[in-house]
């Protein structure tokens, strides 16, 4: 009996030790140490030995069960542990492969104007503010002096929400001259970007919504000379200190005086020619138009209760699609509005 378990922990230990899953292990616990196992049917011939031997091969029986069992064990410990450690092998995240570059967007090259334009405005005291898209004809025409039967309030022109022509898309953004003085007493120095909406076809120079940019200063003793400064100032920043302008008069019904800005074509250097042909960026003219200004009208202040005889004011308006086309020397609007990345890549 000595002998047949001996034998039982020699090939015990070596099959355990050899065991390669954990289902293995279990199928040999059942083999070695279960009810119907290899050991226990050893034991139950102990009942034919003597009286001195039982102790004996008692003592005997339970030491080669301990053994197994505690080799049992440590070869699960070590199937674990291996079976983790493939597990963790199998989900492992490389983090030294170089990752997916990530393609980084940038600003609009009109907003990137706009931006510009703004530091310059702030930089010299202007607020900037904003309004609303959707407007009253009250202030987008009637309060700006602008008269029932003018051509600009023509339903061909203009969208309307309304059968009596009250509401609508702003045309311009001069109403927001009307709101701030309506909102705040002088002195007032604001400057109000935004989209403007006009019944256009879209061309190379159209588009049925467009941005401008509205300045609006009112204060003691404003002249024609402030309004020069601030407009002349800006156009040195955004082309350059050597850009040459002109200020031509016109009409606007909210301005008086009123006058447009021009800057000299940059293609042509005024010439109108370029080696020549027609200039096609100024189609000629040697200038190209920038903004529409003039003092604010004495009717126009009245009528937001600002007493005329007492205060002045300056306004200009200037389209931001003109001012990124002629900054960054795009020739057709409808590029700035497409969104193709080959174009935006490239400012
Ligand atoms: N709102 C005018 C337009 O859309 C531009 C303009 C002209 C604005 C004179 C002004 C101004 O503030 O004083 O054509």
């Amino acid at each position: 009996m000595k002998q047949q378990l001996e034998q039982i922990r020699l090939n015990g230990l070596r099959a355990l030790d050899e065991a390669q899953s954990l289902a293995a292990l279990e199928e040999l616990r059942v083999k070695l140490l279960g009810k119907k196992g290899e050991l226990t049917a050893v034991l139950k011939t102990m009942g034919k030995l003597s009286p001195e031997e039982r102790p004996v091969m008692g003592q005997l029986a339970n030491s080669v069960r301990a053994d197994m069992e505690q080799k049992l064990e440590q070869r699960k410990a070590q199937l674990d542990a291996a079976a983790l450690e493939a597990k963790l092998a199998a989900e492992a995240i490389d983090v030294t492969i170089p990752g997916e570059p990530v393609t980084l967007g940038h600003q609009h090259p009109m907003n990137q104007v706009l931006q510009e334009i703004k530091d310059i405005f702030v930089g010299l005291g202007y607020q900037v503010v904003d309004g609303p898209e959707v407007e009253l004809a009250q202030y987008n025409f009637t309060k700006l002096n602008i008269e029932e039967g003018h051509p600009s309030r023509d339903r061909s022109d203009t969208f309307y929400f309304t059968d009596d022509d009250s509401l609508l898309l702003r045309t311009q953004t001069s109403p927001m001259q009307i709101r701030a003085m309506e909102n705040t007493k002088p002195p007032i120095c604001i400057l109000a970007p935004g989209r403007v909406y006009r019944k256009d076809e879209a061309d190379a120079t159209h588009s049925p919504m467009f941005h401008q940019i509205e300045g609006l200063v009112v204060d003691e003793g404003i002249t024609m000379g402030d309004l020069k400064g601030a407009l002349v100032s800006l156009m040195k920043r955004i082309y350059g200190e050597d850009a040459v302008m002109r200020f031509r008069p016109h009409h606007f019904p909210f301005t008086e005086p009123s006058c447009e800005m021009d800057m000299q074509c940059h293609k042509c250097h005024g010439t109108g020619e370029v080696d020549g042909q027609v200039c096609s960026t100024c189609h000629g003219e040697g200038w190209i138009e920038l903004l529409g200004a003039g003092m604010v009208h004495p009717k126009v202040l009245e009528g937001c209760g600002i007493d005329p005889s007492k205060y002045s004011g300056f306004a200009f308006g200037m389209g931001l699609e003109r001012m990124a086309m002629g900054r960054m020397r795009i020739n057709d609007l409808r590029l700035i509005f497409d969104n193709d990345v080959r174009f935006l890549n490239q400012f």
